[in-house]
């Protein structure tokens, strides 16, 4: 028994990695761009990332952000837990920005100081936070790196002329440099600290492309937030003749004759010309602001191997959120539940990973920490929640039947346009959902409920760009109708509407396994599972229905009664 356990321990041991032969722990070199979706083809147009990562690795096919803008996301990476559990909800103040990461006890509570807990030295350049400026970089200093520099407001975003702060230091404006070949060179200089310390190193290496170039005017709005101005990103000077033929893809989803998606954005009015020409332009700049990126993969893949260190390192490839360019007639931006804004790029390349190989099983951000704990042979937290993404040819086999199939989204707050031709006004308010995605080989459905209690539903294997809502008011167009899968729609939205109580105040372990919650007592862990029949009046008559009391611009749990822990069942056998 007890061999048998060694045995069985040596093997997961093995299939999580964590350190090379020789027992040297791994290093892990992590690259988080900006805002790059996966839908719209971007990987097409960044060949290093291609040759050296991805064909080197393992492609997540299905990850996700769980909150499609950077600060929220970058806190679930940081942090391996949900938006509604450390409640940064925004980029800037109230309830998001770099004061509110201080107030939430990030700064003293998260991945670069866990790191350093573990013996590992930490290095970091580029964007960090939002609304991380000249003012309060410094009260106090983020915490837990070795190493750092990072990009400061109000010239986060410019290309051309960015700020940073070395190691705490006074800031300095770099006018004229472009950004992101300097966060190259930060980095570089990096890895050669890395290289002459002792211990294992994690550098984070955070590019601002293909953000949006944003303009801090330096007055403020109404609100008291800050005003900007946002343009197309801009490329390096060498690339800003590249593709000058590219235009959005016109998939059926681009600016669709018929409006789509709920509340506002079924309002939106069709693209005309002068939008299109100017959405096809902005996709250009996004595509030319990447080759930099592009090749500071290449830069940094070629210094490991220099340096002797690439065989021991783990590279991760992943940005914060993704970005629409014209889709659902959406001007370029982001805060949406659409695959545009949450399906993203994941590549992980490293030791004993299989090559050029393409999961597809569901992944998120807040399983990012998780899985660098699993990298490093960490003892996992107890409040993380996510599950290490197995990275390994047997860790891949071995979760393809148990990993869990859902992916919870949610956002709090308004809609910010970023292209120069507004809707009625820059922000469009009450943009507050839960969104849901459940994938499996059998089937694929994305469910939402938003603030005004307005719903979505989506059979993604027979509608993949989210153009047909089969709920239509305020229930399904047709109860009876049956999903590519042959259950009856409603059915499904039982259970869907459940497990979106289950997950919108779920904690830790509970994030992970939602059905649990709702079976304790049996072994049911997928969506398949819960439409055995036995379960219909448990689901359709017993249970309270997400929903929402107004829209608001935070996470006020008040407003988001009942919740599954006050008024939830669980259903026990018997
Ligand atoms: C989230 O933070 C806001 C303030 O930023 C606060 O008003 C709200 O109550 C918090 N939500 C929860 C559920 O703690
Ligand atoms: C990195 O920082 C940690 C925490 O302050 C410290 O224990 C460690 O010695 C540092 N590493 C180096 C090489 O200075
Ligand atoms: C499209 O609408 C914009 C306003 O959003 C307007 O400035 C432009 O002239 C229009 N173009 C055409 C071709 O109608
Ligand atoms: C936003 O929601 C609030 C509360 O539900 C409502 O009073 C307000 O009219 C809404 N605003 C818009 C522009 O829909």
């Amino acid at each position: 028994m007890i061999v048998l356990s060694l045995v069985l321990l040596a093997f997961a041991t093995f299939c999580r990695g964590g350190h090379d032969s020789h027992g040297k722990r791994s290093n892990i070199v992590f690259i988080l761009s900006d805002d790059q979706d996966l839908q719209v083809d971007f990987l097409n147009y960044m060949p290093l990332l291609s040759k050296h990562i991805i064909q080197k690795e393992t492609f997540y096919g299905r990850h996700y952000c769980t909150t499609a803008l950077c600060y929220p996301a970058r806190a679930s990476i940081l942090t391996g837990k949900k938006a509604h559990n450390h409640n940064v909800t925004d980029t800037s103040k109230p309830y998001g920005g770099y004061p509110k990461v201080v107030s939430e006890g990030i700064n003293d509570n998260y991945l670069p100081l866990w790191l350093q807990d573990a013996g590992y030295n930490t290095y970091y350049t580029g964007k960090l936070w939002n609304a991380h400026n000249l003012d309060n970089y410094d009260s106090p200093f983020a915490r837990g790196f070795n190493g750092s520099e990072f990009l400061l407001d109000p010239k986060t975003y410019e290309f051309y002329s960015p700020t940073f702060t070395r190691n705490g230091g006074k800031p300095v404006n770099f006018n004229g440099a472009y950004s992101t070949d300097m966060i190259r060179d930060i980095a570089l200089g990096f890895l050669d600290d890395a290289a002459k310390a002792d211990n294992p190193f994690f550098l984070g290496v955070a590019p601002v492309a293909p953000n949006s170039d944003i303009y801090f005017t330096g007055e403020d709005d109404a609100n008291g937030i800050p005003e900007v101005v946002t343009n197309p990103p801009f490329p390096a000077k060498r690339h800003k003749d590249l593709f000058n033929d590219v235009i959005v893809p016109r998939t059926p989803h681009f600016n669709p004759e018929r409006p789509s998606g709920v509340h506002w954005v079924a309002k939106l009015p069709l693209l005309n010309a002068t939008h299109i020409e100017f959405n096809d332009c902005y996709y250009r700049q996004r595509l030319r602001s990447l080759q930099a990126v592009d090749e500071l993969v290449e830069a940094l893949v070629d210094k490991l191997d220099r340096l002797g260190m690439l065989d021991n390192t783990y590279i991760v490839y992943t940005t914060d959120n993704g970005f629409h360019v014209g889709q659902h007639r959406l001007q370029p931006g982001k805060y949406c539940p659409f695959e545009e804004d949450v399906h993203i790029p994941l590549a992980v390349r490293g030791p004993r990973i299989p090559e050029n190989k393409k999961t597809e099983i569901a992944t998120t951000h807040t399983d990012l920490a998780p899985t660098f704990f699993s990298m490093i042979g960490a003892d996992m937290r107890d409040d993380f929640g996510g599950a290490a993404i197995p990275i390994t040819e047997c860790g891949l086999e071995e979760v393809v039947h148990d990993r869990f199939e859902h992916v919870q989204v949610e956002y709090w707050g308004f809609y910010l346009s970023e292209s120069k031709y507004r809707y009625e006004g820059r922000r469009i308010p009450n943009n507050t959902y839960k969104a849901l995605r459940v994938i499996s080989k059998d089937y694929n459905f994305y469910y939402a409920v938003w603030c005004t209690n307005e719903h979505e539903l989506y059979d993604m294997k027979s509608d993949p760009y989210q153009l047909h809502n089969l709920y239509s008011g305020d229930s399904l167009a047709n109860p009876s109708r049956r999903s590519a899968f042959s259950v009856s729609l409603s059915k499904v939205v039982a259970r869907l509407d459940s497990l979106t109580m289950v997950l919108k105040t779920c904690k830790a372990e509970g994030c992970v396994k939602p059905w649990k919650q709702l079976h304790p007592k049996e072994n049911v862990n997928s969506l398949k599972a819960a439409l055995n029949p036995k379960y219909d009046h448990f689901y359709e008559v017993e249970q309270p229905r997400a929903k929402y009391d107004h829209c608001a611009e935070a996470y006020l749990l008040e407003l988001e009664q009942p919740t599954f822990e006050n008024m939830g069942k669980q259903f026990i056998p018997g």
